[in-house]
Formats: C-alpha cells, sequence, structure tokens
C-alpha cells in the first residue's frame, strides 16, 4: 500500500480536486431564518477548506420553500441568496478549496412548523420521525415546477462562482421518496422511480451547463418494503449516470437514521464494501461516507479500490485540520461519534 493515495488529485468533470479528503454535507443550521447566508457560516465552512479539504460541501439547501426542513437551514430558492453564497465560495476559494453546494427538497419530511407551507410529496405518507404532517401528493404541474426549482437553484450557484451541485438523491428526501417503493405509490407517469431524478438532472445541466455534477444516494434503505442494496442498484442502473461526474455513496433513510449517521460503535468505513461495486462498475468517480475517521481508514479505501474519494462530517467537526494532518502525518483529534454535532 502507498502511504498516502489520499494526496492525489482527482477530476470531477472539468474540477480538480487537490487531494481525495471532501467535507461531506452537513445541517449547521447556522444561516438566516429565511435562508441568507450567514458569517458564521461561512467561517465554519472557510475553515474545513485551510484544513486541507479539497472540496468544501454546504448543508443540504433547499430548492424551494416547501422543502425547507430546518429552521436556519441554507436555501437557494430565490436570487436573493446570490451574494450570500458568492462570498461563501469567495472565501472557500481562497484556502484553495472548492466549493460545491448539495441541492434538496425534503419532500415528507420537511414540517409546516418549520417552512410555513404543507408538505408534499410523491405520495400521502407522514414522516413520524420528524413531527408527521400529512403530505399533499404532488400533482403532476407542481412535480414539474420543484423540478425546474432545482435547475434554478443550480443556476443560483453557477452564478455565485459554486464548483460542484451534489444533487441530495439519498436520506429519505424528495428525490429518494421517488426512487423508493415504501414511498412511492403512485399510478401515473411518475410511477416510473428515475423519471424525477431524471429531469431533474436535465434541468440542472440545462440551467448551470459545465458545472459539475454529482449525485448523493443512499445505498440502501434498510426500512420495510424499501429499497435494499440490490434494488438501488437497479435504480442507479437506470439513471442517465452518463450525465453525471461523479457519485457519492451513503445509505438509510428517516425512518431508519442510524445509517445515516452511524454509530460509533459501528466499525470505520463500513459503507464502503457498498460503494466498492459503483466504483468498480460505473465510469465515473465515486465517493463513500461512514465514519471515515482516521487516515488509514481512507488510505485502505482509496488505495483498495473501494472509492475514489472519501466524504467526511463529523470527522471534519471533530478536526477540520484532520486532511492536512493525514496528508502530514501529524497529531489530530478523532471524531469518537459522540454526535453532539448534531
Ligand atoms: C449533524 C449532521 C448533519 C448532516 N447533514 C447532512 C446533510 O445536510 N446532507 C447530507 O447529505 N448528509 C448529511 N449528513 C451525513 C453526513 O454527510 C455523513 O454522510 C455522515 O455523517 C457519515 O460521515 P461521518 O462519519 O464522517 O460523520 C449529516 C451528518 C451529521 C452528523
Amino acid at each position: 500500500m502507498t502511504a498516502r493515495p489520499f494526496a492525489a488529485p482527482l477530476d470531477l468533470g472539468n474540477v480538480r480536486l487537490r487531494n481525495r479528503f471532501v467535507s461531506a454535507p452537513m445541517e449547521r443550521n447556522y444561516c438566516e431564518v429565511d435562508g441568507t447566508m450567514t458569517d458564521e457560516y461561512i467561517a465554519y465552512l472557510e475553515r474545513r477548506a485551510a484544513g486541507g479539504a479539497a472540496l468544501v460541501f454546504t448543508e443540504a439547501s433547499y430548492v424551494r420553500a416547501d422543502g425547507k426542513g430546518r429552521v436556519r437551514q441554507m436555501g437557494v430558492d430565490v436570487d436573493e441568496r446570490i451574494p450570500g453564497i458568492a462570498k461563501m465560495a469567495e472565501a472557500i476559494h481562497a484556502q484553495g478549496a472548492l466549493v460545491g453546494v448539495e441541492l434538496n427538497h425534503g419532500g415528507r419530511t420537511a414540517q409546516s412548523s418549520v417552512s410555513g407551507f404543507v408538505p408534499v410529496a410523491p405520495s400521502p405518507i407522514p414522516c413520524a420521525v420528524v413531527g408527521g404532517g400529512m403530505p399533499e401528493q404532488l400533482d403532476g404541474d407542481d412535480i414539474e415546477h420543484i423540478i425546474e426549482c432545482f435547475g434554478e437553484a443550480a443556476a443560483r450557484c453557477q452564478q455565485a462562482g459554486v464548483d460542484v451541485i451534489s444533487l441530495h438523491g439519498g436520506h429519505g428526501y424528495l428525490i429518494h421518496q421517488f426512487l423508493s417503493p415504501a414511498y412511492n405509490h403512485r399510478d401515473d407517469e411518475w410511477a416510473d422511480p428515475a423519471l424525477f431524478v431524471n429531469k431533474v438532472i436535465d434541468a440542472v445541466r440545462a440551467m448551470a451547463p459545465g458545472i459539475a455534477l454529482g449525485l448523493r444516494f443512499s445505498a440502501f434503505e434498510a426500512v420495510d418494503g424499501g429499497l435494499d442494496a440490490e434494488t438501488t442498484r437497479a435504480r442507479i442502473d437506470a439513471i442517465a449516470t452518463d450525465r453525471l461526474d461523479f457519485l457519492d455513496v451513503s445509505a438509510g433513510n428517516y425512518e431508519s437514521g442510524q445509517w445515516i449517521i452511524q454509530p460509533g460503535e459501528w466499525p470505520r468505513g463500513l459503507l464502503a464494501p457498498f460503494s466498492e461495486p459503483y466504483t468498480r462498475d460505473f465510469d465515473l468517480p465515486v465517493g463513500v461516507a461512514g465514519r471515515i475517521s482516521s487516515p488509514e481508514v481512507a488510505a485502505q479505501i482509496i488505495e483498495s479500490g473501494q472509492a475514489d474519494f472519501v466524504s467526511m462530517a463529523r470527522t471534519l467537526h471533530a478536526d477540520p485540520d484532520f486532511p492536512n494532518r493525514a496528508l502530514d502525518g501529524g497529531r489530530y483529534r478523532p471524531c469518537i461519534a459522540c454526535n453532539y454535532c448534531i
């Protein structure tokens, strides 16, 4: 094994990562109530860039107001958000890192107590974990409107100087809800599980041409009647991955949250066996998350070809300098999955 396989650069579409460490999307809830960027959140993200991460993702950011899931979540829903995002992008670039925004709509997981809107979803199935508000079933026109909102949000990001867009296709949010037999019970054209995400990809490509674009998804849902590893693979096979620049593998949904944010008792790098088939079979860079909290585990995952880059959330919350310390062999503060960051 080479000592530092994570030191090698990697191309995602038309941008180059300076190493294989990616600061994963991580809800911080540090924006204004209307979704506007704050200096506090910029400082948080900038610190990850200064610590050596090659690409710093924002938290999942809503593309339409009824998809907002946290009171101070970052919004990309209207043009007024562009100057704040541009300021954030500039701060991250000044530290030599790329900036990525994770675009999202919460669907059934968004609650009116937070967003002020009745939640919308492919099918009217409430999400008890976050409050249980009954979502309205989306009609075709509204589905098309949300797709347009994804495209418009991507265009805003591009205008603000963002390098990379990741579509949040996992963790039980709207794109995942369309993909999943547990949450998509439709009998119209949108029963086709990949149609929604494929149209979102088309919209982003049309409205933010040239921006590096990827998909984050859950390798399995771990809920009764949901997507297992095999059915997820069939879904990804049906997605227009030839129009994407990377994949980023995670797991779980709100009803199986332990797979999104894995307990400390679970092994480090536990999702790497699930990213491996995608890394092997798809002609795209593939990332993986999940308790990648030591340089040894990161090196092993990359060296063995289980993934091309590692996505780290709590690891960089515990010590934003983790990438630089992994690169220079110095001491770092390890994430012990205490989950105080939540
Ligand atoms: C507090 C917290 C918030 C998170 N928010 C997001 C998010 O907004 N979008 C997302 O795709 N994943 C989110 N995640 C999942 C992380 O990106 C990551 O996949 C997961 O925490 C496992 O990596 P880690 O062990 O390095 O934390 C969040 C995780 C935590 C702990």
